[in-house]
């Protein structure tokens, strides 16, 4: 069951609202609406996946940080994993226990770490200098942190270069041969760390299991080999990644139940917690951006549909070429001619575009057209470039009401950051 269908009334509908209506309801375009049931059946998945397994479902909060949507998968069981010391107090505030919170990062700075070790969450070590840092600020904090060691096990996870985080030459994590380096600073400071366990993150959008086996496998000899040097390590965070449609083409791709059964036999076999680190899985395909057409325009052999959202609101498709699926949210006139589109905003840049070469029938203007699978890193990575202040959310609530979650950026909130001067 998905939350967005397109019934054979050519309308397409969230959890049995019409989009169209809700579009016409709200008081501005383009916005986000999300289905909180989705929501809650996604965390479902993973966790009857996770059953018979001690675990912790790290929602990787970068993916969207809306404090009514952090509420609500707190509220279902999650754990939050952290990029930065305001993304730890968001979490904090959302209610998250501390000790299912991991706080990642290859450039944590002192504050944050301090922030961290204060609040008693996981800290994963990504470098030497990390490693220091974390050190003083269980000084500061007059606590003992639980560290796991963020390993570089160097997977190829045959993705998009800007989203592949594990391989041998990218920036993060601890590599093979200086594992014994850290292993001896961390014994160095015990009154400062307590090694728990190792992590690794290969990657985003990855749609084979396999890859997920092998780092597993790589992943649980290092933990024999940091067991074999005397510590009780009880943790395997294998991080996030997996991938979902974006192309709706119907392939059948592997559920969070295919993820977690890759791991299930090597987690069991050394007793160990698993952490997994789920971003857009969770939260991807519960939204989709709403918008309206300004109007339709050829030049020479090209067709665009302009709509009001931008590369603005939802960056994916111009930084990483990402397809997110595109269709309108109302039946076209029986008389529509179907054609070619660019979907673009009105941006004042070529980068601005939403789909390229859609297959669509020519919208009116005033169409609403929707740009799916919207929930994870497009509202968090949302600017306010050309000024089109950040769009308001809603999401569609179990009882089939719609309510605002997030207001809307205004044109008054900039002016706000020059005031007093
Ligand atoms: N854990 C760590 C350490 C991560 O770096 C990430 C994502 C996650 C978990 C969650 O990964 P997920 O399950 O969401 O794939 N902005 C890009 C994605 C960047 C992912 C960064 N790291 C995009 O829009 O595709």
């Amino acid at each position: 069951q998905h939350c967005f269908t397109k019934s054979e009334d050519g309308y397409l509908y969230c959890e049995g609202l019409r989009v169209h209506d809700i579009m016409e309801s709200v008081e501005r375009r383009p916005f986000y609406l999300y289905s909180k049931p989705q929501i809650t059946r996604n965390v479902e998945a993973y966790k009857d996946a996770l059953e018979g397994l001690n675990s912790i479902i790290g929602y990787a909060i970068k993916a969207n940080n809306n404090l009514k949507i952090l509420e609500h998968l707190r509220h279902l069981g999650c754990g939050a994993v952290l990029v930065s010391g305001n993304e730890l107090k968001l979490a904090l505030r959302a209610g998250f226990d501390p000790t299912r919170c991991i706080f990642n990062g290859n450039g944590k700075i002192l504050e944050d770490l301090t922030l961290a070790a204060q609040a008693g969450v996981f800290v994963n070590i990504d470098s030497e200098f990390d490693l220091e840092n974390i050190v003083e600020a269980a000084r500061r904090a007059g606590k003992r942190v639980n560290v796991l060691l963020r390993i570089n096990p160097d997977v190829d996870p045959q993705v998009h270069p800007y989203v592949a985080t594990g391989n041998k030459n990218s920036k993060f994590g601890i590599r093979n041969e200086k594992l014994q380096w850290f292993l001896d600073a961390v014994k160095e400071h015990p009154n400062e760390l307590k090694l728990v366990g190792a992590h690794c993150h290969l990657g985003s959008t990855i749609t084979k299991v396999d890859i997920f086996r092998d780092a597993a496998t790589i992943m649980i000899n290092y933990i024999d080999e940091i067991r074999a040097q005397g510590f009780e390590v009880d943790y395997l965070n294998i991080g996030g990644g997996l991938g979902i449609d974006y192309y709706h083409s119907g392939a059948i791709l592997p559920t969070p139940r295919d993820l977690i059964d890759t791991v299930r036999e090597l987690v069991l076999s050394r007793g160990l917690n698993l952490i997994i680190e789920p971003g857009r899985s969770l939260i991807a395909n519960t939204c989709c951006l709403v918008n309206r057409v300004t109007g339709v325009k050829t030049n020479g052999s090209k067709n665009f549909i302009v709509i009001d959202g931008s590369m603005a609101e939802l960056i994916r498709p111009s930084l990483y070429d990402a397809y997110q699926h595109i269709e309108l949210v109302s039946p076209a006139p029986s008389n529509a001619e179907t054609a070619t589109f660019d979907v673009v905003g009105p941006v004042c840049e070529s980068a601005d575009f939403l789909g390229k070469g859609r297959e669509l029938p020519t919208p009116a203007k005033g169409t609403g057209l929707v740009v799916h699978d919207a929930g994870a890193y497009c509202m968090s990575m949302a600017s306010t470039y050309n000024l089109k202040m950040r769009p308001p959310e809603y999401w569609v609530e179990d009882d089939g009401s719609v309510s605002k979650i997030r207001h809307g950026e205004t044109f008054e909130d900039h002016v706000r950051f020059f005031e007093g001067l």
